[in-house]
């Protein structure tokens, strides 16, 4: 595994301090994926009001072909996000069909992740020749220049959508800016729908969303010293119609105070104080043109299931 620009112990304690010490209280959303949260990641995918997951497998299963076509044989692909790459089995068989051999990096801050992603991609895919690289997107995709060949970058589950609208661009100029002419971006990107649909996807019956918005404190317990308890926060999640996004927090049930004794810090929350640790964008095709085009990419293919409730687009460089 290639070990670059890996999260490292001061920036953590910093974020979390920094995140701690705001008002309203925040945490940055990429903290949930130790090993724990990445298991949990997992279930959430499986979960039946999780509906992104299973839409965009059935998006790639059935025009998987038709997405190799559009990218000429030849190409390097490599994940951002990958996670375990569950779903991107689907789309290397359909450029392993088209190429004899099919160099895949999949990028992620979650070594345990990744060591999953390995070994799907290797049982599954023959011709797929797997190089993962360990990477925090905040330090920033120097990693793509490593990587040689004609690339198509993608960015799957719709995790651009747990960046601000600012950041977003931010970030997708940053990958266009080590992308050269020839190179392509597919982006998947969860739709506006009802918040009958929305808000339970991110407030299950299960509670795995619950266990895996609360996992950032157990985190914080295991490698900052904190004695959060988890006992005493709930889960909300809330349909946010002006900024066309979910949001999602741990709320306070009682005033109490919190130590981390690795950053000699103490915390007080008032009674239902919310600790606001993710959003997720749900997109327009007009957002999703802005993002684009604000990035420097050209929107070149959409591919939507036929609810219309997710879609798989194709940008150029
Ligand atoms: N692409 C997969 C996984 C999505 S979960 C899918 O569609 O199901 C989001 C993934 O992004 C996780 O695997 C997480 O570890 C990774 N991630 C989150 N923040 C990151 C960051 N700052 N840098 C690198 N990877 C990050
Ligand atoms: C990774 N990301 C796209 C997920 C989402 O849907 O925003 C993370 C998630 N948070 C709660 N459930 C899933």
């Amino acid at each position: 595994m290639i070990a670059r620009e890996l999260i490292s112990l001061p920036s953590f304690a910093e974020d979390v301090e920094q995140g701690l010490s705001s008002s309203p209280k925040t945490l940055p959303s990429k903290l949930f994926y130790d090993e724990a949260g990445s298991a949990l990641f997992e279930q959430i995918t499986r979960l039946p009001e999780y509906y992104l997951t299973r839409i965009e497998l059935e998006i790639l299963r059935d025009r998987g072909a038709e997405i190799a076509q559009e990218v000429r044989p030849g190409v390097t692909v490599v994940e951002l996000g990958s996670g375990t790459a569950t779903k991107t089995t689907t789309l290397l068989q359909a450029f392993a069909r088209r190429q004899l051999r099919v160099p895949y990096f999949p990028v992620d801050i979650s070594p345990a992740a990744l060591g999953e992603a390995r070994e799907r991609v290797e049982s599954l895919c023959t011709r797929v020749s797997v190089r993962p690289v360990v990477a925090d997107f905040s330090y920033g995709f120097g990693f793509l220049r490593g990587i040689p060949g004609r690339k198509l970058v993608l960015y799957l589950g719709s995790s651009i959508g747990n960046f601000d609208p600012g950041p977003a661009v931010e970030m997708l100029s940053q990958i266009r800016s080590q992308l050269a002419t020839g190179d392509a971006l597919l982006l998947g990107t969860d739709l506006v729908k009802d918040p009958s649909i929305l808000v339970p996807a991110y407030d299950d019956a299960q509670g795995i969303t619950e266990q895996f918005d609360k996992n950032i404190l157990a985190r914080l317990n295991r490698e900052l010293g904190a004695n959060f308890d988890l006992d005493f926060f709930r889960h909300i999640a809330i349909w946010n119609p002006e900024k066309s996004r979910m949001e999602i927090y741990l709320e306070s049930l009682r005033p109490q105070a919190v130590n981390l004794a690795s950053l000699n810090l103490d915390v007080r929350f008032a009674n239902g104080e919310r600790l606001h640790t993710e959003n997720s964008y749900k997109y327009t095709m007009p957002m999703v043109r802005e993002l684009l085009e604000s990035s420097g990419f050209s929107l070149d293919a959409t591919w939507f299931d036929r609810r219309t409730w997710f879609a798989l687009h194709l940008a150029r460089v």
